[in-house]
């Protein structure tokens, strides 16, 4: 088995914009995550994922990159980077940049010269078709939807033609066919790398290949999305093994690929498999929605399917157990929050204590996302207007169509799925606007900032942050750090709905995971095991009857027990 700096790595997930504001205008900044390195330090954690922060029109929060090697204005400048670069350094926490390979902003200097006219040489470097004729009219070359509502083609007067954008119109698809394009991308690699990153969090890898423009078939949709048409195609893996042998691999980059919802584990191997020599590893989403998210319009009556997730996690976990290696996450900035979607709001603390140590017990590599270490919450949406992500608008948007005189109804639809769930203001301390900055800030905050905050945590030793602060030190620091990053994962117990039990296994270590999803009294036969210790817990003193474990609401146990 092949040892990796980043596979005994925890890592810590920020969204600039929402982290922490130092120069007064209510928005994120860099400046922002070097103030507070120490106090990632501090939780534990030596790896940091930083999402974009490139220049940008922000259409979509910075995904939409209009120059790859400028710093955006709102969140300060490359020097303020060098310094944060160099002092996580110092404190031996590595940072992962975020690379948006599939697109650029249609404000990107290529994409100004693609489109003024069909003999550009930058022409080729996006994706363009001439529209179609149907019923005597001119419309979009196939009839395929976007994520983000509507077309995946957007038309353009100059050249009278449609160019490819699968998210928005201001996010026009780079054309990876094109040698150029691969050149291109290798060479802002090569700076950020040169600059001092130690990896990339690779934005929607999955879809740089394109299907047949053949229309989706069988749909009552105008623009049905059928992500199959751009997803997991068979070029995607030329262009990264390039891409490999040119950056990854020279600089001995670490590499972490976001294929979505749309991989199959499969596919997924295909990226990250060792022997691949493409990706790292890749964050997938099936965990994510384990519960009826998409039907349910009350967020009191989201139900976690616990025999769901724990077959997902184990399906991961087994495809993954050797030749590959996987990250762990709860959430990132584009799921609804932890403690909103599976957590218990009657027990905040045991519920999310409970997830954090599912999760981290499991063999990966761990990614907290901010926030989710204090367990904030969902943000309760009242208006449309409340939507700051574009997603957000649209899917409201949809479902409105669907009941345009039930707008309640696409509200609340929309709230639970919000990608602005994830995106509000840290919960720094109970000061005005959360302490995140001290004018009124140009992003969401949420009002449980007053009970729910990093200074009010740090001063509890009973509170979720010491929880996680202590997973990560298990994990890192403690006799239990092989087998915890590279012992065997075996699932127990596999059709119980209320608890998920797993083990694992190093050598002559082992551990006995046991977390209750339940409000429920529940019991958990350990005849047949030696206990030697409890590692982490959420309850004080357990409780045991004859060879069996009483667990109560949301207990979560980590015992050794004697091989
Ligand atoms: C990824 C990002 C998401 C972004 C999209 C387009 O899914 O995580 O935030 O909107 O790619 O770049
Ligand atoms: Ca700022």
């Amino acid at each position: 088995m092949q040892k990796k700096w980043w596979m005994e790595s925890v890592g810590y997930q920020i969204y600039p914009k929402t982290f922490y504001d130092t120069n007064h205008d209510g928005i994120g900044d860099l400046n922002g995550i070097y103030e507070k390195l120490n106090y990632l330090n501090d939780l534990g954690v030596n790896l940091i994922w930083i999402c974009p922060f490139y220049d940008s029109p922000m259409d979509d929060n910075g995904y939409d990159v209009r120059d790859f090697f400028k710093v955006s204005e709102i969140f300060g400048t490359i020097e303020d980077f060098r310094k944060l670069v160099d002092k996580a350094h110092e404190l031996g926490i590595k940072i992962v940049m975020d690379f948006v390979l599939n697109h650029t902003s249609d404000e990107h200097p290529w994409f100004i010269e693609s489109k003024s006219s069909k003999d550009n040489p930058y022409r080729d470097y996006y994706i363009w078709h001439e529209g179609k004729e149907k019923d005597g009219v001119k419309v979009e070359p196939t009839n395929w939807g976007s994520f983000f509502g509507g077309s995946c083609w957007n038309y353009d007067e100059i050249t009278d033609s449609y160019y490819m954008k699968i998210f928005s119109n201001k996010m026009p698809d780079l054309n990876w066919k094109n040698e150029k394009v691969q050149d291109e991308m290798i060479s802002v690699g090569k700076w950020w790398l040169d600059f001092g990153v130690d990896g990339f969090r690779i934005d929607a890898v999955s879809h740089l290949d394109r299907d047949e423009y053949i229309d989706v078939e069988g749909s009552k949709d105008k623009y049905p999305l059928d992500w199959h048409k751009f997803s997991n195609l068979p070029k995607v893996h030329d262009y990264l093994k390039k891409m490999h042998k040119e950056l990854f691999k020279p600089y001995d980059a670490l590499t972490i690929g976001e294929v979505g919802g749309s991989a199959s584990i499969d596919q997924a191997k295909k990226y990250a498999g060792f022997d691949r020599n493409e990706l790292s590893m890749v964050f997938n989403f099936d965990h994510n929605w384990c519960n009826n998210l998409f039907e349910v319009t009350n967020p009191k009556k989201l139900k976690t399917n616990v025999k769901q997730l724990k077959e997902t996690f184990n399906r991961w976990q087994e495809a993954f157990k050797e030749g590959g290696w996987l990250p762990l996450n709860w959430l990132n900035h584009d799921q609804p929050r932890l403690m909103s979607q599976y957590g218990d709001y009657k027990y905040p603390i045991e519920s999310g204590k409970m997830l954090a140590t599912a999760l981290h017990m499991m063999r990966g590599t761990p990614f907290i996302y901010q926030g989710e270490e204090i367990g904030m919450t969902n943000y309760p949406f009242e208006d449309v207007n409340d939507f700051n992500d574009i997603s957000s608008k649209a899917t409201y948007t949809y479902e409105l169509e669907k009941t345009p005189d039930d707008s309640v109804r696409a509200l609340k639809v929309a709230s639970l799925r919000s990608r602005d769930n994830a995106r509000t203001a840290m919960q720094w301390d109970d000061s005005s606007y959360a302490g995140f900055s001290d004018v009124k800030p140009e992003v969401l905050y949420h009002e449980n900032y007053k009970k729910i905050n990093v200074e009010n945590q740090l001063l509890n030793q009973n509170s979720l942050w010491h929880h996680y602060q202590k997973l990560i030190d298990l994990r890192r620091h403690s006799n239990y750090h092989d087998v915890i990053t590279y012992g065997t994962y075996h699932q127990l117990d596999i059709d119980r709905d209320d608890i998920y039990v797993y083990e694992r296994l190093l050598n002559n270590q082992k551990l006995l995971i046991i977390n209750s999803f339940t409000r429920k009294k529940v019991f958990y036969d350990l005849t047949g095991y030696s206990i030697e210790d409890v590692l982490i817990s959420n309850y004080k003193n357990q409780k045991y009857k004859d060879q069996k474990i009483m667990l109560r609401p949301y207990e979560s146990i980590v015992l050794v027990v004697k091989e």
